[in-house]
């Protein structure tokens, strides 16, 4: 089951926003509803968003009249850079872009064979996000030991990512090992992620898990009870700062003073190596009824104002380890970091 795809011309995608009343598939035949599908979340997590963005590209290439190959970048630029206002935080989503893009500039081709290039490399992202899930999930279930309760925040599941996921790829993995582990699920306000989405999978992975309300996570660290905190990145900074689901960053400072072990999980596609440290990665402000209503029901009074950032960052100093699909990453993350993105893939 893949969280989308494109076959046959048609982009197919769980909408998120149903689960886990309902699992409903959408069809999707031109970039401007991916742009929409983005930005409303009925797909999300930052992996997933990047393989929205370069389907949203090939829509886009096989919808395009361009007669010249001039006019066909021209166009594709443009929808790219729409595409990529959607949401600013996840780097994954203008790293896909930028990948198709810089491909199409270098081909010097018929607009006939650029239209198939921009295909191929979207069916190449998604793919590729696959394989390197499993890899990555590998690494980070040889983190996790038997007896660990690990305690996760956000989705990161394979709803997160094109299938697999990323932190919880790897809890899924230790556990299908035939680790004994339990996860406690926390809820992720104001979104509920975890308590909608992270709930969901891991029960239908047969995954043992308590689901917990955010503000419980400080009782469960402090009581020795929670063993590793795992969860997910949108963006990393050269400096290993890391960018993640709102509410990261208080739970890594309450894990760091308690000695549990922080794991980062993501793909290299997740480090932004353009941005030295974590104040630089722009954070999304969303809207203020995600914070004064759930499901629909107004619960704050009329006229409250609301800070709504959906990211904060984590500084580095709070990880013991970055788990990536070339390996895992430990302090000094600069350095170390900029090792493994010089690496050759695999
Ligand atoms: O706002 P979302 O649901 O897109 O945020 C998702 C997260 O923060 C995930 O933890 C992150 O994308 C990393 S895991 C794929």
């Amino acid at each position: 089951m893949r969280t989308l795809e494109l076959r046959d011309g048609v982009v197919r995608m769980i909408d998120q926003r149903k689960l886990p009343q309902e699992l409903v598939y959408v069809e999707i035949r031109d970039y401007q509803t991916i742009a929409r599908s983005i930005k409303e979340m009925w797909v999300r997590g930052a992996p997933a968003i990047g393989a929205a963005g370069a389907f949203g590209l090939a829509l886009a290439a096989q919808a395009s009249q361009a007669t010249s190959a001039d006019a066909f970048i021209a166009e594709l630029t443009r929808v790219g850079g729409e595409l990529y206002e959607t949401r600013p935080t996840a780097v994954n989503l203008g790293w896909a872009i930028n990948r198709i893009l810089k491909k199409v500039h270098g081909a010097n081709l018929p607009v006939r064979e650029l239209r198939e290039l921009v295909i191929a490399e979207a069916q190449a992202i998604a793919e590729e996000d696959v394989a390197l899930n499993q890899r990555m999930a590998g690494f980070g279930a040889s983190l996790i030991n038997d007896g660990d309760t690990i305690l996760h925040h956000c989705n990161t599941g394979p709803l997160a990512t094109v299938d697999v996921g990323t932190a919880l790829g790897c809890i899924i993995e230790a556990h299908q090992q035939g680790k004994k582990i339990h996860v406690l699920v926390d809820e992720t306000r104001p979104r509920l992620q975890g308590a909608r989405l992270t709930a969901w999978e891991l029960m239908q992975y047969g995954v043992p898990m308590t689901l917990i309300a955010d503000n419980a996570a400080g009782h469960y660290l402090y009581r020795g009870i929670a063993t590793k905190v795992f969860y997910g990145a949108d963006r990393v900074a050269a400096n290993g700062d890391v960018a993640n689901k709102i509410g990261s960053y208080k739970l890594a400072v309450v894990a760091h003073e308690n000695n549990v072990p922080v794991y980062s999980v993501m793909p290299t596609s997740t480090i932004d190596m353009s941005l030295a440290s974590g104040s630089e990665i722009p954070i999304e402000e969303r809207g203020e009824e995600e914070v004064t209503t759930i499901e629909g029901v107004r619960f704050a009074p009329l006229g409250v104002m609301v800070g709504n950032p959906a990211f904060d960052v984590t500084p580095h100093k709070y990880l013991t380890a970055i788990v990536t699909e070339r390996g895992i990453v430990y302090p000094p993350f600069k350095e170390n970091l900029l090792r493994i993105m010089d690496s050759a893939e695999g």
